[in-house]
């Protein structure tokens, strides 16, 4: 009797996870909980789109990414300029794009595919509509086989020229293209206004679709985030903005982010904060805290989130010198702070 038990428990297990591996509906708040902690990588890596062994970016960074305690990584994607003239993405390029997926999920990490064209959208998102689905047209069969931890993010920050309201009928479309070859995958679409938490109550989701995860971004205060960033006009002179961690500071994350998630919770979307940390310039200390603090109160409110960024700028990891930026990986994954 006690065995005849056990094998019924044992069939009913197998039962359970061969349902999930094989066409049962996957849970976006269940796929929220996988992504966890990741950070973004390569959108600004040029050599490496070209050809994946003369990048900055190496095969052995996707382990240690997982290793040093991270669990997603967000692929943020330029493909516009790889297009021919009928918008068919170039194989070299396509090619670093297999190579990341095949790293990524190979290393034990959610992969979140990040279209990333958000400058060209919102200059003139009318012109470049076609080219924009014709992305997800060669994406999504492309990888429609991989598994659930491949996300597909539809596009980064719409903004400007690529209303909310714009952006409402542009996604409706890429998510009916995706969803022809990908019934199952899990997708993260943002707001409009740069996926601003202001903005998430003009987003317009396909209601009857519940494996989406709602992305937004944080910068806030912008003085302090991109203090000295050359792209951000009313910043770009800004120097010397500390981000002590006073009450009032700590109130104005808060405050934000609860807006985030109290919109979760009555549109029941999970949230993705895809986007968080401060520019290069501002003091080591500061950026850390500020770094801490954003990542800490994501997490009471139940978001994964991805830090801006891996290479480049805003950088966790200095891969002239080969190693982490301690004080900003150690702000992330929770390892000793001051
Ligand atoms: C952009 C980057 C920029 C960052 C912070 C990202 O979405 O792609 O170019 O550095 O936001 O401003």
């Amino acid at each position: 009797m006690k065995n005849l038990k056990f094998f019924g428990v044992v069939l009913f297990s197998l039962f359970l996870v061969c349902g999930n591996m094989y066409g049962q509906k996957i849970s976006a708040i269940e796929q929220n909980k996988k992504l966890g902690r990741g950070v973004n990588i390569i959108g600004y890596d040029k050599e490496l789109w070209k050809d994946y062994t003369t990048g900055r970016f190496k095969a052995k960074y996707f382990a240690m990414i997982k290793e040093a305690g991270f669990s997603n990584i967000r692929i943020n994607l330029h493909p516009f300029s790889h297009m021919d003239s009928e918008f068919k993405i170039n194989p070299e390029w396509l090619k670093t794009l297999d190579w990341a997926v095949k790293n990524g999920l190979d290393a034990g990490l959610m992969v979140i595919l990040d279209l990333h064209e958000f400058n060209a959208m919102a200059a003139d998102p009318v012109a470049k509509k076609e080219m924009f689905l014709s992305v997800w047209k060669q994406l999504a069969p492309r990888y429609k086989d991989q598994s659930a931890n491949l996300v597909f993010e539809v596009l980064n920050e719409p903004n400007r020229l690529l209303t909310p309201e714009m952006w409402n009928s542009f996604l409706v479309d890429a998510v009916s293209i995706i969803r022809s070859t990908n019934p199952d995958r899990t997708l993260i679409i943002g707001p409009g206004n740069w996926n601003g938490i202001e903005t998430l109550p003009t987003l317009r989701l396909p209601e009857q679709d519940k494996n989406i995860i709602v992305t937004v971004h944080f910068y806030h205060p912008m003085k302090f985030t991109h203090q000295g960033a050359p792209w951000s006009k009313d910043n770009a002179n800004l120097s010397g903005i500390t981000w002590t961690g006073t009450k009032e500071e700590k109130e104005l994350i808060d405050k934000r982010l609860k807006v985030a998630a109290d919109w979760s919770k009555v549109n029941n979307r999970p949230i993705f904060l895809g986007e968080f940390g401060s520019y290069d310039k501002a003091d080591m200390e500061s950026r850390a805290r500020y770094t801490s603090y954003v990542a800490r109160t994501a997490e009471k409110l139940g978001f994964s989130w991805a830090y801006w960024q891996f290479d480049s700028d805003f950088i966790v990891y200095d891969i002239d010198k080969e190693q982490w930026v301690t004080p900003i990986l150690n702000a992330l994954t929770d390892r000793k702070i001051k």
